[in-house]
């Protein structure tokens, strides 16, 4: 078991599969971004490894993240092959982060290889709206993606960053939407995380605006419900929805962290929101005994810091750390 030295069991690993996207949502990346030359990345068959040593030191669910990782060209067979954890038992979930541009193609496939519940990045329903946010973003094929997964039987998560003055308005059609396609839904709060063309104080909506706004509308109850995440929920007592609130900036969710964040290039972050990091490709490439990559794993857990020190706002204008969200994946 991996243990931290505040008492907190690491049973939880992210994995960023690419940094790349095919969207630029203006609050995760610049327009013109630097992506990391693809030879820089590990393979698909060394991220398998990486992460079948994590599940050999009692990690219990994996999720698979970037980026877009649908993007990331032979993804499923990484995702097949992860799949096989959950066949002996040894992972309790295998499931996935993405923006569902990719998931028309994908999300029968996905089925096959045992994920049951994914993540979908979703800001906006209004077509316009989201071609402003992602740039990039096609609507209809976003929501294609949406019934195709649906069709399959995968359970959805929408998670949804809430941006002032951009979908302040349709925090509310947003929850009735979910509630219609019985969808669960988390609110997320801007992050500080990586240069964007824009300033983040500008964007940024604190999480108890929106629900002061629901409130005008429903009745919200306090929810006992634990995710194994930094969400905090509340029922919406007309609807009988959950909805989620991710709050880092006005309310720190460290104390019960059980994750670490493996990138593509095989570096392991302990916090989101901190830049000491630990580099497992070099053990892993020094030999084909997983010793070592054991032995470096081990060790960058006793460095899992108490929590990280978002903060957004005029005196803080740069980011708290350098990287983008998608170099580790939120
Ligand atoms: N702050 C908050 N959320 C972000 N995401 C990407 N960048 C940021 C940021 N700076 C979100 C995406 C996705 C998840 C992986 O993280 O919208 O839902
Ligand atoms: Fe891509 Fe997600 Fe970042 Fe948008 S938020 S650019 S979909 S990684």
């Amino acid at each position: 078991m991996l243990i931290d030295p505040f008492q907190r069991q690491v049973n939880y690993l992210r994995v960023s599969v690419t940094d790349r996207c095919d969207f630029r949502c203006v609050y995760c990346m610049s327009e013109h971004m630097s992506f990391l030359p693809k030879k820089e990345l590990l393979s698909l068959e060394e991220l398998d490894r990486l992460c079948s040593t994590f599940v050999a030191l009692g990690v219990r669910k994996l999720r698979i993240s970037g980026g877009e990782p649908l993007v990331r060209r032979g993804i499923m067979t990484l995702i097949h092959r992860l799949g096989r954890h959950l066949e002996t038992g040894a992972l309790d979930e295998l499931t996935l982060t993405t923006n569902a541009s990719q998931l028309e193609k994908y999300a029968a496939e996905l089925i096959k290889c045992g994920v049951r519940r994914i993540n979908v990045s979703l800001d906006s329903l209004d077509a316009k709206k989201f071609l402003a946010i992602t740039r990039w973003g096609k609507f209809d094929r976003v929501m294609a993606g949406i019934e195709a997964a649906r069709a399959e039987g995968l359970r959805i998560k929408i998670n949804t960053v809430a941006l002032k003055g951009v979908n302040d308005d349709e925090i509310e059609n947003i929850v009735r939407w979910c509630g219609e396609k019985d969808m669960d839904l988390t609110f997320i709060e801007t992050m500080p995380m990586g240069e964007i063309d824009g300033d983040r104080s500008d964007q940024y909506l604190p999480l108890s605006q929106v629900r002061t706004q629901l409130e005008k509308i429903w009745t919200l109850e306090e929810s006992d419900h634990v995710s194994g995440g930094p969400a905090r929920y509340v029922n919406v007592r007309e609807t009988g929805q959950r909805v989620g609130f991710i709050t880092p900036l006005s309310h720190n969710f460290c104390e019960s962290c059980n994750r670490v964040r493996l990138t593509c290039t095989g570096t392991l972050y302990m916090c989101l929101g901190q830049d000491d990091a630990a580099d497992l490709r070099a053990p892993l490439r020094a030999s084909e005994d997983d010793k070592g990559i054991i032995a470096a794993i081990r060790e960058a857990i006793t460095r899992k810091p108490k929590g990280h020190d978002f903060a957004i706002d005029r005196l803080h204008p740069a980011p708290a750390v350098a990287r983008h969200m998608s170099v580790t994946g939120g």
